[in-house]
């Protein structure tokens, strides 16, 4: 693939550093780590390798910064967080054109994730003066109860790599608004979009302190475990695998804080025999499997068909893939990236192999794209899926659609509930009954009905099971970074 390096319309929101108490700097040791092009494999730059004495630097500023954010005024926030929306905003196509060059997407989707990422900031510059408390009735009757909601304190804020721009300002809009400050660890994979991010919050007038950035490769793990555990750090917000998320909140526990984990999922995709519009199921099925080449939290990862539809729906799914155009982000028509490295190329490839052993079909795809690059693997349909193979219980995180026959209701809720993850969940139906009946079944924190898309700001984001805790997101998504303090007053007299 030809060499792209891509120019940026303002060229400094490029910036190789992190950002600690308002100032880009390098690593105390000078270390830094490199950051490729995954369709190209060609270097886009180099960020500081933060180690323990860089992070407590950043630590230490955001909790000298956290009184200066209390004492501010709501409508303050609100007004410096309208403002680095409209920032994200004017500076759209470079941060998608930053979106595209580190995570690979193509340059539509990079352009829709930064509307994404900007519509949380929009969201809680509305929230932030609208943080209330209750007056409650007492028992006693000189006695008046109030609560008040007050921030958490310093925010430790830990990142993924499949939306640079949109699982940054889901976490720092709320944690803002609310008058914390954060310590945001970005992904090494894409620490470039985050920091073009900061800079505008810099610009948009977020004072000194309030948001600092530790960026890492091999140090990742000790600066995870530093900031799940330093005493200073009040509250971690996680998004990421099971696995890891597992590890943080072992370490967040000695230190007892507030957490909320946004971690994998199995996304269950049911099509009913009853679904009147069988091309909507289809549209909605292939969008939410690959979407970002199925590297998303929430994208179907097994899709069950009604018997009497399965032929048809698996013939027009197909011919839906068919019309995908695999490539570089950048290049016109492109419809998917590549996947984000090797590794996950790797896995993508161990469950069609395993499925096939199985006995499942490949109808479109099933191997690498090695003429595009390492990291590139066809978009995949499967048929005749059982749930003895992998992709049925491991989320795949990557371009592959299981399709799996069912015949029965509850047969495919028992199926779709057996996940030991409960994210996100979809079906298609046209029965009312059927469609309250199954939407309470799932056992996941989002259904989408006769959707594939339910992610926006307006609508809480989370899991259950193995998937979290915590909801991001709309009018919940402050309760993760405030706690409730309750004033009692005695010695009121009672009404005569
Ligand atoms: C995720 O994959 O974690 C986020 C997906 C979304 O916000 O839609």
């Amino acid at each position: 693939m030809g060499h792209i390096i891509p120019q940026l319309n303002d060229g400094t929101l490029f910036i190789n550093r992190a950002y600690v108490n308002g100032d880009w700097i390098e690593a105390k040791s000078g270390e830094e780590f490199e950051v490729y092009d995954p369709a190209t494999g060609i270097l886009i730059g180099t960020c500081p390798e933060f180690s323990t004495v860089d992070v407590e630097k950043a630590i230490l500023a955001a909790v000298e910064a956290f009184s200066l954010n209390r004492k501010m005024l709501a409508r303050q926030r609100a007004r410096i967080l309208h403002r680095w929306y409209q920032l994200i905003m004017d500076n759209a196509e470079d941060l998608a054109t930053l979106i595209t060059w580190e995570n690979g997407k193509p340059l539509a989707d990079a352009r829709d994730e930064v509307t994404y990422a900007a519509s949380f900031l929009e969201w809680f510059s509305e929230e932030a003066p609208r943080i209330y408390g209750d007056t409650i009735p007492s028992i006693i009757p000189e006695h008046r109860i109030i609560t008040i909601k007050e921030p958490v304190g310093v925010c430790a804020l830990i990142t993924p790599w499949n939306f640079p721009a949109a699982m940054i300002t889901r976490k720092i809009a709320p944690a803002l608004a609310a008058g914390c400050t954060v310590i945001l660890k970005p992904p090494a994979e894409t620490p470039f979009t985050a920091n073009a991010l900061v800079e505008l919050a810099h610009r948009a007038g977020v004072p000194n302190g309030f948001i600092n950035i530790v960026t890492a490769m091999s140090n990742t793990a000790h600066i995870g475990k530093m900031l799940t555990t330093n005493p200073e750090v009040h509250k971690v917000s996680f998004t990421g695998s099971t696995n890891i998320g597992k590890i943080l909140m072992e370490q967040a526990a000695s230190s007892i804080k507030k957490v909320s984990w946004e971690l994998g999922g199995n996304a269950p995709f049911i099509i009913f025999d009853d679904v009147e519009n069988l091309d909507a199921a289809v549209d909605a099925a292939l969008t939410a499997k690959f979407r970002n080449s199925g590297q998303t939290c929430v994208c179907a990862n097994r899709i069950y068909i009604q018997s009497r539809q399965y032929e048809k729906f698996a013939k027009r799914f197909s011919d839906g893939v068919k019309r995908f155009k695999l490539g570089h982000g950048f290049h016109d028509g492109v419809t998917h990236g590549p996947l984000i490295h090797k590794r996950a190329v790797e896995k993508v490839d161990e469950q069609v192999r395993d499925a096939v052993a199985k006995g499942a079909t490949i109808m479109i795809g099933g191997k690498r794209s090695i003429e595009l690059g390492p990291n590139f693997y066809e978009p995949t349909v499967l048929t005749g899926m059982t749930k003895d193979m992998l992709l049925a219980s491991e989320e795949t995180f990557g371009p592959v659609a299981g399709l799996f026959s069912f015949e029965a209701e509850q047969d495919v809720v028992k199926l779709a509930n057996c996940a030991e993850v409960g994210l996100a969940g979809y079906f298609f139906s046209s029965s009312m009954a059927r469609v309250f009946r199954v939407a309470e079944a799932l056992k996941v924190g989002m259904v989408g009905v006769n959707t594939g898309r339910i992610s926006e700001a307006a609508s809480p984001f989370g899991g259950v099971k193995q998937s979290g805790f915590g909801r991001e997101g709309s009018k919940y998504g402050i309760d993760e970074y405030v706690t409730t303090k309750t004033i009692t007053f005695g010695g009121l007299n009672p009404l005569e």
